[in-house]
């Protein structure tokens, strides 16, 4: 009996020297099975208590559960310590405040964003001031007063989503032309850029879209102020020489109406596959306003005459940016936005 007992307090000797160098928890845990588990150590040796006579049988047990307790508080012992050892490596850790801060990657301005700001700036230099107006607009605001009653044709080119029979996701900018001219006297110099909503999806047309719209209402308003204007804008925001034309075409709110087309700016006119070998690019309507516009107004068409123009941002911002999608302003994908 008394080998017994002795070979079982010489485990917890064992176990002590076992886990000393053991340095995870892991480790340690895995060292305690050996010991303490179903077919540990201790449990080999308590087969013997079989074979002793009953009498002598508590005396064993009771050493057992004392190398038990052993090896528990060695165990707990050997896990506090690790745990104090982190701790102190933890505190003595020194941080340099001194450091420079890591930069924090900036966002900035989404490049239509830019170029609107860009080209309200260079109107506003000529005395533009800048307008806005709601992106949900009255059909009167959107087509009648612009001259396009219910079923006028030119309405076909900008079919919309109708909120109510009254009530339209604006097709352009141009109603705010009509609520400036409701609500203010002449002289008027505005521009006005926001979103508008066409039946329009491919490549260059989007169903949402950013235009630019210009007015200018005064006593002597002429058809060269507006090409003018056009020109002076078209060579400030591309920063080059480059040419407009005012090509005849059909807008009801306007009369003459015209097509804006500038030199391309890929081939600088000679023709290429962009232009369609025709060396200009069509960037927007304009004319001289209609006096039936006038008349909606409450304006004074035999005082006043007025221009107006409106250009697609997305169409200038792709021709100086090369941005060949359009469908890439709206994706929100940084490997292109990063790029401007
Ligand atoms: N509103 C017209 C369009 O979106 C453009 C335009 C504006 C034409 C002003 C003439 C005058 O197609």
């Amino acid at each position: 009996m008394s080998d017994l007992i002795s070979n079982l307090e010489k485990l917890g000797d064992e176990f002590g020297t076992v886990i000393a160098p053991l340095a995870d928890e892991q480790a340690i845990r895995a060292a305690q099975a050996q010991f303490l588990g179903k077919k540990g150590k201790v449990s080999e040796l308590m087969k013997e208590l079989g074979k002793l006579p009953p009498a002598e049988r508590p005396l064993v047990g009771a050493a057992a559960n004392k190398v038990k307790a052993t090896i528990e508080e060695l165990t707990a012992a050997r896990l506090n310590e690790l745990a104090q050892i982190v701790a102190r490596a933890d505190l003595a850790r020194s941080v340099d405040v001194t450091l420079p801060a890591r930069p924090v990657g900036g966002g900035h301005l989404h490049l239509l964003s830019q170029v609107r700001l860009e080209a309200v700036q260079i109107f506003a230099e000529l005395g533009f001031v800048m307008a806005e107006g709601p992106q949900i607009d009255t059909d009167w605001n959107n087509f009648e007063a612009l001259a396009l009653p219910k079923e006028h044709p030119a309405r076909d080119m900008q079919d919309t989503f109708y909120i109510s029979p009254e009530i339209v996701l604006r097709t352009h900018t141009s109603p705010v032309q009509v609520r400036t001219m409701l609500t203010q006297e002449p002289p008027i110099r505005i521009i006005a850029p926001g979103h508008v909503y066409r039946r329009d999806d491919d490549p260059t047309h989007s169903p949402m879209f950013t235009q630019l719209e210009g007015l200018a209402v005064d006593t002597d308003i002429s058809f060269s102020d507006l090409k003018g204007t056009l020109l002076h804008f078209v060579k400030r925001f591309f920063q080059r020489d480059l040419a407009i034309r005012l090509r005849p075409s059909y807008f009801p709110f306007v009369e003459p109406g015209a097509e804006v087309d500038m030199q391309c700016s890929f081939c600088g006119g000679s023709g290429c596959r962009l232009c369609k070998f025709t060396g200009w690019i069509e960037i927007g309507g304009a004319g001289m306003v209609d006096p039936d516009v006038f008349a909606n107004c409450r304006i004074d068409s035999e005082r006043y005459t007025g221009f107006a123009f409106g250009m697609g941002l997305e169409r200038m911002a792709m021709l100086r940016h090369n941005v060949t999608d359009i469908k890439f302003y709206y994706e929100g994908d940084l490997r292109f936005l990063e790029q401007f």
